[in-house]
């Protein structure tokens, strides 16, 4: 059969890798369209981008922009002129965009203005904080996009609520955790950590990466003091990523030379920091760990669906549904109120793993593709 329909798929950084994979995968049986998959390189390091290729079995990318760091606008920019550049040459009938990075937004603006229909992934999610360079992302791309495929019903209400018609919006279920469902089996131990420190349960997992936090020493100080003190309850591990690492070497908080190993207790603690982790034993840390401590989005959801608890480290969240029907607790940025968190957590029993919202279920890139094919035929392209 002819392949009659190109659907452009936009990646830019490690959490966009698991979002796209099932809609690829999905894909395989709807032999009348051809994916482009497009790599913008807002994340280039193996560790943040190769590597989960691989993990998430997701083919080389079509077009590789390739457009690498810079200021926000340096990067929105240098994607845009690269994504153009790419549409004119040869025209896709639709964009797919997920989540709320610069890539995101940079793209949707790009066909947008090319009148090529684009469709977000992850839509309709606010924290309703505008200091986010993520929620400005989020608002732009849900504004322009034509159809909105969302993971809750606060999603939906949130669309709604700023004047987005109702037939735009389409409620799928969670693509993250389809890839969280597929690879879990298998997971596997990260070698270049001690198995003797990775008994199921007897260790915490950390990520902290957001800018307002690792961009202030005043901050990042006593939030790794406040994890040392922790971490003589519970070892703890934290993959940290190049910015953070940057950062804390820049503060004199770890040595220079250090910057660069493998392995590196905070201080002489038992807080381990790490070089960032593959998606395949990310899982496998998040599966047998006995919390989480974090700022990322896609692991307050990933928790939720593995039944682990998770303490988030922010003063709001975009994704309140992992508090009302998951695992997680907004904590805020106070190191003290962690501590007495991460005390109440551990003097607990571990959540049953039942409270997971609606669809998701594995099912939500089968949706997305099922509805998407049928969206472009009915308007005819
Ligand atoms: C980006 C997203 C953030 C997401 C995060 C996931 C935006 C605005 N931010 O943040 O929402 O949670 O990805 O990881 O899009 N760097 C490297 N190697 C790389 C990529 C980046 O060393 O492969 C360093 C560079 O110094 C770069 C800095 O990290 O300047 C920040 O990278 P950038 O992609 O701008 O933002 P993230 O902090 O990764």
């Amino acid at each position: 059969m002819s392949q009659s329909l190109s659907i452009a798929f936009v990646v830019g950084t490690r959490p966009n890798f698991p979002k796209v994979a099932p809609m690829l995968a999905a894909l395989r049986s709807h032999e009348s369209v051809r994916p482009i998959l497009v790599h913008t390189g807002q994340h280039y390091d193996p560790e943040l981008s190769a590597m989960f290729f691989e993990d998430l079995g997701i083919s080389e990318p079509d077009w590789m922009l390739g457009v690498g760091s810079g200021s926000h606008a340096q990067q929105t920019a240098k994607v845009m002129v690269e994504f153009e550049r790419r549409c004119l040459d040869d025209r896709p009938n639709c964009v797919v965009v997920v989540g709320d990075v610069n890539s995101t937004v940079a793209c949707t603006l790009v066909a947008s203005k090319l009148d090529i229909p684009v469709v977000h992934v992850e839509a309709g999610l606010r924290s309703r904080d505008r200091t986010m360079p993520e929620e400005l992302n989020r608002l732009v791309t849900d504004v322009l996009a034509d159809r909105l495929y969302t993971h809750c019903q606060e999603a939906v209400d949130n669309l709604i609520s700023e004047g987005i018609p109702r037939e735009r919006i389409c409620a799928v279920g969670n693509v993250m955790i389809d890839s969280l469902l597929r690879v879990r089996g298998k997971a596997t131990r990260p070698p270049s950590l001690p198995a003797d420190r990775l008994g199921k349960r007897a260790f915490g997992m950390v990520t902290l990466h957001r800018p307002a936090l690792v961009d202030n020493v005043e901050l990042l100080e006593p939030m790794l003091d406040a994890l040392s003190r922790i971490a003589e309850r519970l070892v703890l591990f934290y993959p940290v990523h190049p910015r953070a690492m940057a950062r804390m070497a820049g503060f004199g908080l770890i040595d220079e030379a250090d910057a660069s190993s493998e392995l590196l207790r905070y201080k002489g603690t038992q807080l381990h920091l790490c070089r960032p982790i593959r998606y395949q034993e990310f899982l496998w840390l998040m599966d047998n760990s006995r919390l989480l401590i974090t700022d990322s989005g896609g692991i307050q959801e990933e928790t939720t669906a593995l039944g682990v608890p998770c303490l988030t480290v922010r003063d709001n969240t975009e994704r309140a549904v992992t508090i009302r029907e998951g695992t997680n607790e907004l904590i805020g940025v106070d190191p003290a109120k962690l501590e007495v968190a991460v005390a109440r957590v551990l003097s607990e029993d571990m959540p049953s793993s039942e409270r997971i919202p609606a669809q998701w279920d594995g099912h939500a890139g089968e949706r997305i593709i099922d509805d998407l094919v049928r969206w472009l035929e009915e308007r005819g392209k």
